[in-house]
């Protein structure tokens, strides 16, 4: 295999390389279960994806498609850095995990630009191939999740998508990616796409009505918002134990506080961003003090307020 594939793969490979794959693995896999955990959002949608998840592979198997129109696809929405990608990963791995008598599940995480607007011209032959072949392929041999990050280039909506500035070609990568999708579901109940977008409005409408479940991931609320910077904390401390000083202290709190209008990727940057104000913070990382964190912290809303 080329090294630089073998690489991107990563050590977990599930050894498939064709375009339009960016990531593929065998699940569980420890490093997803990772970022189930290290999202903070409420337990309810948590328990809904991974009940839905679950149904996917309990229900579709086991009932007639025309009964119920089950497409065997979860879309998350959400403003940017909300944890959609991170959660959609998580949630691959604790579905397999849950599921014990389907044999071994892979994962497929799509590069969205390979398969869409890259590929002008190409894209519809592209996204045929990749559904109609790639992951039809994979779905024979096992169970299948598949990653659809930032869908909405994948399923641009039709109406919205003037003819004049957008080639024939996007409209038909959609209609192609709506034909094969059906087609997946009805041959191949073992295989669910958990699919994301940070831009809901711009996907077809026709894909919206085929999610099975779509969750709204919102900006973290308080609580969530002082567990992220705690947990950024906490994980920093691992390596910079005099970090622990810190940890659940009136300080970070008020800092956890202060983060509220932030998204989770803004709240985890801002503990790096805090370490930049002296560079012998940035030699010594245990020097970061609870109010460079809240000060950074003020940096960053600032920043987003008048953006
Ligand atoms: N609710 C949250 N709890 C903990 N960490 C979070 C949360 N939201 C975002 N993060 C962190 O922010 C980073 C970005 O998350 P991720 O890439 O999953 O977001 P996203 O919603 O997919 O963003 P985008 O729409 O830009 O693709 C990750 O490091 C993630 O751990
Ligand atoms: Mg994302």
């Amino acid at each position: 295999m080329n090294p630089s594939l073998a690489t991107r793969n990563g050590p977990h490979s599930a050894g498939i390389d064709a375009q339009g794959v960016l990531d593929s693995r065998m699940l569980p896999d420890p490093e997803f279960d990772l970022m189930w955990d290290s999202i903070f959002v409420d337990e309810e949608i948590k328990t809904r994806l991974l009940s839905q998840g679950l149904l996917n592979f309990v229900l579709r198997p086991a009932l007639a498609r025309g009964a119920i129109p089950l497409h065997g696809i979860i879309l998350l929405v959400g403003p940017p850095g909300t944890g959609k990608t991170t959660l959609a990963k998580g949630l691959a791995s604790r579905v397999a995990a849950s599921v014990s008598n389907m044999g071994e599940f892979r994962f497929i995480e799509t590069e969205p630009h390979a398969l869409a607007g890259a590929a002008l011209g190409k894209s519809q032959k592209a996204v045929r191939e990749f559904l109609g072949g790639t992951v039809a392929e994979a779905a024979a041999s096992g169970p299948l999740i598949v990653l659809l990050d930032e869908v909405e280039t994948l399923a641009a909506d039709r109406q919205k998508l003037s003819l004049e500035a957008n080639p024939v070609d996007v409209h038909r990568a959609s209609d192609a990616v709506l034909a094969q999708l059906d087609h997946l579901a009805s041959e191949n109940p073992n295989v669910l796409f958990i699919a994301t977008s940070n831009f809901p409005q711009a996907i077809d409408e026709a894909f919206l009505s085929r999610a099975d479940l779509r969750v709204d991931v919102g900006l973290p609320g308080d609580e969530a918002c002082y567990a992220i910077l705690n947990d950024t904390v906490a994980k920093i401390a691992q390596s910079f134990p005099g970090l622990n000083r810190l940890l659940d202290g009136h300080q970070l709190q008020e800092a956890g506080a202060a983060c509220y209008g932030l998204d989770g990727r803004q709240i985890r940057k801002a503990v790096i961003t805090a370490m930049t104000f002296d560079k012998r913070t940035a030699l010594n990382p245990e020097q970061l003090t609870a109010q460079d964190i809240f000060n950074a912290v003020n940096m960053a809303r600032q920043s987003k307020e008048s953006a």
